[in-house]
């Protein structure tokens, strides 16, 4: 099913009839398609491949643009297209993608096409905050979620959510299973910067404190800390650091059990959207989320 998913992208993609936007978007090699899944798994039908297909698009989007906000340089294992090509042409590519994803969203009843193009909505403002967050340390918990909900969870329930009005299921039931799967996903993705390895993920790793983004391990790991080690952390907030204070991190955050607690966080939420659904495929997206090592 997932490779019909691939073929929707593909032919929407040749609608658009110029040759250097299929290059381009060759070289974005293809991700987990975690948001696919999803949707495919809640509504099994041509129309959830459509819906999927443009789910997709809409995310590879949100990369491009992410890549070039991040400043990253490997992206799905590849150069990033704005490591190839430059900011400007991940900029040109990502609008594209997102309209004609808006375009193909006008096919479907009105309450769909809501509730995505909102969630896109929430995603570019999540971005947006992401960025105003990092200007400062942030070791506000609450801003965190509230950010990532917007920026992560808000377009995976919203998957979840219009995949159930596809199928006719109870929509408000996969909107909160949405929501709770979305919010672990970012936080463990946010772990994994700390503690896997760019060849593993595919996308540079321990880059996010650099980029000045105070994640959950961070925060835990500030409220943590004694003065002097605050101080010495908060000295190393968005600089290019090298391996004694990358491992100095990593060090404190295990003894400090920051990553643990993050876990625990990620676990509590992945439980909260398991007590929603009794699918068995279901709860194993949730497992799989959760223990995910890229
Ligand atoms: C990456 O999403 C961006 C985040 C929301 C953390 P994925 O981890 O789903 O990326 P791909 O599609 O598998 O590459
Ligand atoms: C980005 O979060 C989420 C979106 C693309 C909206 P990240 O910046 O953490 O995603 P990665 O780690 O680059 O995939
Ligand atoms: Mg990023
Ligand atoms: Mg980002
Ligand atoms: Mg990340």
């Amino acid at each position: 099913m997932l490779n019909l998913v691939e073929k929707k992208i593909n032919e929407f993609i040749d609608e658009l009839e110029y040759d250097y936007i299929r290059k381009l978007y060759k070289k974005l090699p293809s991700g987990k398609k975690v948001r696919s899944k999803l949707i495919l798994k809640i509504a099994n039908d041509k129309r959830a491949i459509d819906l999927a297909a443009i789910i997709e698009m809409i995310h590879a989007a949100s990369l491009l643009h992410d890549d070039v906000i991040d400043d990253a340089d490997i992206r799905r294992g590849s150069p990033s297209i704005n490591a190839l090509f430059g900011n400007k042409t991940a900029i040109m590519l990502g609008d594209i993608l997102y309209s004609k994803a808006f375009f193909e969203l006008t096919k479907f009843q009105p309450k769909i096409a809501k509730i995505v193009s909102n969630a896109v909505t929430l995603l570019s403002i999540g971005e947006m905050m992401d960025v105003e967050l990092s200007k400062s340390f942030n070791s506000d918990i609450e801003k965190y979620l509230d950010m990532i909900y917007k920026k992560t969870a808000s377009l995976i329930e919203a998957s979840a959510k219009s995949a159930a009005i596809l199928a006719n299921k109870d929509s408000k039931v996969y909107e909160l299973y949405g929501k709770n799967l979305g919010l672990a996903f970012q936080i463990v993705d946010d772990i994994l910067d700390v503690i896997s390895d760019t060849k593993t993920l595919g996308k540079p790793a321990m880059s996010d404190f650099k980029e000045g983004k105070t994640t959950l391990p961070y925060i835990y790991l500030y409220n943590s800390l004694d003065e002097k080690n605050q101080k010495r952390l908060l000295s190393l907030f968005k600089k290019d650091l090298n391996e004694k204070e990358k491992m100095w991190i990593k060090e404190k955050m295990k003894e400090s059990g920051s990553i643990e607690k993050s876990k625990n966080y990620a676990k509590k939420l992945g439980f909260e959207a398991m007590k929603l659904v009794k699918d068995k495929e279901l709860q194993e997206i949730i497992q799989n989320v959760i223990e995910r090592d890229y």
